[in-house]
């Protein structure tokens, strides 16, 4: 995810913006760029690649000035090349940007403002920004900025700054940013670390904040021009405390992140008028099955696009653990798309299983997070999912990026071959585009306070049970992944109507059974399954929508989540699981963000 650094004060700009960039290179990025304003007007370096191509670039050509922005870019729209890198400036140079998020109109503005005589240089959604401000601007750049940001759909932080003015104008919504305040001095950036080495006062901006700096100090607003007052706060954080954000670890970071991953998988491709549109070539007609391959987490994504893709785009589709698809002589040829699962594009299993299936003929599609990872060098095709770097070792903001990207994947495949009704399309693109918000109001904390009162009334529990049904089986077998992986308690998952061919003979007092029973058409026959658990004595916790109140009855405990349509229910009932898992390693003293004998990305077979 990108990351940007702003400063005015008396230091030498360059030295900040490359100590803040450093500071934010755990986010992951491809390219890196400066902006500063010296007494020429504003210079512009950037560069693709490491901070250290943009450094020698700095070195051999040093910028003077004391009032700059800087950026290191984590391409979605257009290559990660020097040309798109930030920051971006309208055509005479005289504005400077950078922006971190998506603008999700930005092909409706880039037309007008083409049709009214811009050029553009780069393919990315931020320049049409830096145009947008231009024709906005009459002098008065906070005007401007506010003016332009009001035909913005979209998330975005950005930071713009003019030739004509010692100012900084910065707004945001959804992408983080935070005001730094120092002594005669002040600073931007997406996040803490950045900030660290000059100060520890900060203003963390909220939600359609804007704010300008200049030398005699800073003020918020509100997009409308309203004065905000938000307090400054002392961060004691030390800086590894910062890169996690001030959570206690990087897999709770990684949980709460999840809103803002979501924003970034599925915004953009999720068109206000219903239409789902993918950056990928892929002739959505040009084969007549899916396999699916992938490992553990990334498996049970899977599991969920096959449920989604034959629902809503009728093709059939296997689902394999990718460790074992080479070894049962798979039949596949060209009118075969083999589709690879992965966050870190590196797992050894999937990518023999994608170098298998495309030795047949298969097309191949990724669905990956890591940029530039082996996979995505072999793939055809690649979804990126845009979750940012996940640190912690247990898949969390990965899994609900990668089960919406198998959403966007049968919208947009039932779109193209017509089994999906324009109706149901926009029903469901609505509801996806509320997503974000869902996992956010999931998160709220008298939910997780209460997850955290279940988990440790269960934490002494040697065995633990998950059940689901339909397209929350999944959900069920990554609840108890997740919670054996970080606690190292047993934990099994079973679709809930398995349950009575096996499992239900370790049903005791002693075994907790978590049931994922959210609105579905098959609510009533999980809550059957539901009650022959509690009619073997089992202690139910049950995984209900808000408002269910009936079916408590039936729970000694239960955990409400955020009502949704069945198909997305997946991505917001797994946060509660996943919460679960947290809270119950986190009580029992385990190390979540690395647990024993596992590594983050599995290279051997
Ligand atoms: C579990 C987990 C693993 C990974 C699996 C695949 O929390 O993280 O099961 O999902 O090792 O890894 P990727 O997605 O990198 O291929």
């Amino acid at each position: 995810m990108c990351g940007i650094v702003g400063y005015i004060g008396e230091r030498q700009a360059q030295e900040v913006l490359l100590e803040g960039l450093s500071k934010l290179e755990y986010r992951g990025y491809d390219s890196a760029g400066v902006g500063i304003r010296g007494e020429a007007g504003i210079a512009v370096r950037k560069k693709a690649g490491k901070l250290a191509n943009l450094e020698a670039e700095l070195q051999a050509r040093p910028l003077k000035g004391t009032l700059g922005i800087g950026h290191t870019r984590w391409a979605t729209h257009g290559l990660p090349n020097d040309v798109n890198s930030h920051p971006h400036t309208n055509e005479d140079g005289s504005l400077v940007l950078v922006h971190n998020g998506i603008i999700e109109n930005y092909l409706e503005l880039k037309e007008g403002l083409l049709a009214r005589g811009h050029t553009f240089r780069s393919d990315t959604d931020t320049e049409v920004m830096a145009h947008l401000i231009e024709e906005a601007y009459g002098g008065d750049l906070y005007e401007a900025v506010r003016s332009a940001l009001q035909q913005v759909r979209g998330a975005y932080a950005l930071v713009v700054t003019h030739r004509d003015h010692r100012e900084i104008v910065a707004a945001r919504t959804v992408s983080p940013m935070v005001l730094g305040v120092g002594e005669g001095e002040l600073f931007l950036a997406s996040d803490v670390p950045a900030l660290l080495p000059y100060t520890r006062q900060m203003v963390f901006l909220h939600d359609g904040d804007m704010v300008h700096l200049s030398d005699s100090g800073y003020r918020v607003t509100d997009l409308a021009g309203q004065p905000i007052s938000r307090d400054e706060e002392r961060v004691e954080w030390d800086a590894e405390a910062a890169e996690k954000g001030g959570f206690d670890t990087y897999m709770l970071k990684e949980i709460y992140e999840q809103p803002q991953a979501l924003t970034n998988t599925l915004l953009g491709r999720l068109g206000e008028d219903g239409q789902v549109s993918l950056d990928i070539g892929l002739d959505p007609r040009s084969f007549e099955r899916i396999s699916i391959v992938a490992c553990g987490t990334a498996y049970y994504a899977g599991l969920v696009g096959e449920y989604l893709i034959e629902q809503l785009a009728r093709i059939p589709v296997d689902v394999d653990v990718a460790s074992e698809y080479r070894y049962r002589s798979p039949i596949v040829n060209k009118s075969t798309l083999a589709v690879a699962v992965s966050q870190s594009g590196e797992t050894i299993d999937t990518l023999e299983a994608l170098r298998e299936a495309a030795a047949g003929g298969a097309q191949t599609l990724g669905i990956i997070n890591a940029k530039g990872s082996s996979m995505t060098r072999e793939l055809g095709d690649t979804l990126y999912i845009h979750a940012g770097p996940e640190i912690g070792v247990a898949s969390t903001k990965a899994y609900t990026a990668q089960v919406s990207a198998m959403l966007l994947l049968a919208l947009w495949l039932g779109q193209a071959r017509g089994t999906l009704s324009r109706e149901r399309a926009a029903e469901l693109v609505a509801e996806a585009r509320r997503l974000p918000a869902l996992v956010q109001e999931a998160l709220a904390p008298e939910r997780v306070e209460r997850i955290r009162a279940i988990a440790q009334k269960y934490a002494q529990a040697s065995d633990y049970l998950f059940l689901g049904r339909g397209v929350n089986a999944p959900t069920a077998l990554e609840g108890a992944l997740k919670l054996k992986e970080i606690s190292y308690i047993h934990a099994e998952g079973y679709a809930a109507g398995e349950m009575k061919h096996g499992p239900i003979a370790l049903i005791d007092a002693d075994l907790p059974v978590v049931v994922v029973a959210t609105h579905s058409d098959l609510l009533e026959k999980t809550i059957s399954n539901l009650q022959e658990v509690r009619a073997r004595a089992g202690r139910v916790i049950a995984i209900l929508s808000d408002g269910d109140t009936e079916n408590a009855q039936h729970a000694d405990d239960v955990i409400y989540v955020p009502r949704t349509a069945e198909e997305l229910s997946p991505i917001v009932n797994v946060v509660a699981l996943q919460l679960l898992s947290y809270f119950t390693a986190d009580h029992l003293g385990k190390d979540v963000d690395k647990p024993r004998n596992l590594a983050k990305s599995v290279t051997v077979e």
